[in-house]
């Protein structure tokens, strides 16, 4: 089958794609064992299953060559004191590297690597965001409104969910004084 070229539109204020083959939603119960305050998320979901955030994906071969892409929406919302958050991953094959491209809202990128190092990258619209091999990665939603960002990674790189759920991320972003802060995750490493 001719594999053809195909455009779509990213348009505001959503910037939900014109077209795309997966529409992933992620509530609370998504992010269990991941939010420090567990009372504060047992409370929450107590109160019903939040929607926290949802990736639209175009559809392509996961094989090297291939480029994947979609939009990634992170609603705005706390838990506790610490705000809404994608999972956040590395790369199976963790040779592999992102581009992510802020369209809408304010938030971070929280990256970390195997040998413990770290960064946190501010997401502001128009910002483009380069995130290197071996670097998982988490986007954080500091703001009031949808933080919406184009992502663009290899087709081979493959999802490696479980490091991140059995450690959890070395840094988490929290409101303090009404605004965000870094602080160490004192849950790191025992169990997410
Ligand atoms: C990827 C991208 C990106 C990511 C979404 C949702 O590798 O697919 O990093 O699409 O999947 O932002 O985040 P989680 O995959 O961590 O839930
Ligand atoms: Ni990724």
């Amino acid at each position: 089958m001719l594999d053809l070229p195909y455009t779509f539109e990213l348009n505001a204020p959503g910037f939900v794609p014109t077209r795309y083959d997966n529409h992933i939603k992620r509530t609370l119960t998504s992010m269990k064992g991941q939010y420090h305050d567990i009372s504060a998320y047992e409370a929450m979901l107590a109160e019903g299953d939040a929607l926290l955030y949802e990736v639209y994906e175009l559809a392509r071969p996961h094989e090297s060559g291939e480029v994947l892409h979609g939009i990634s929406i992170v609603h705005p919302g706390k838990v506790g004191d610490e705000y809404y958050m994608t999972k956040g991953h590395f790369h199976t094959v963790l040779e592999t590297a992102e581009i992510y491209v802020c369209l809408a809202g304010q938030g971070v990128m929280v990256m970390e690597t195997p040998e413990g190092d770290w960064a946190v990258e501010a997401l502001t619209p128009g910002r483009v965001l380069y995130v290197p091999p071996r670097w998982a990665h988490r986007s954080v939603n500091t703001g009031a409104a949808d933080l919406i960002t184009f992502f663009a990674y290899p087709g081979h790189a493959g999802h490696d969910y479980g490091t991140i759920e059995q450690q959890g991320f070395r840094k988490l972003m929290v409101e303090r004084d009404g605004l965000p802060e870094i602080v160490d995750n004192p849950r790191w490493g025992k169990g997410g």
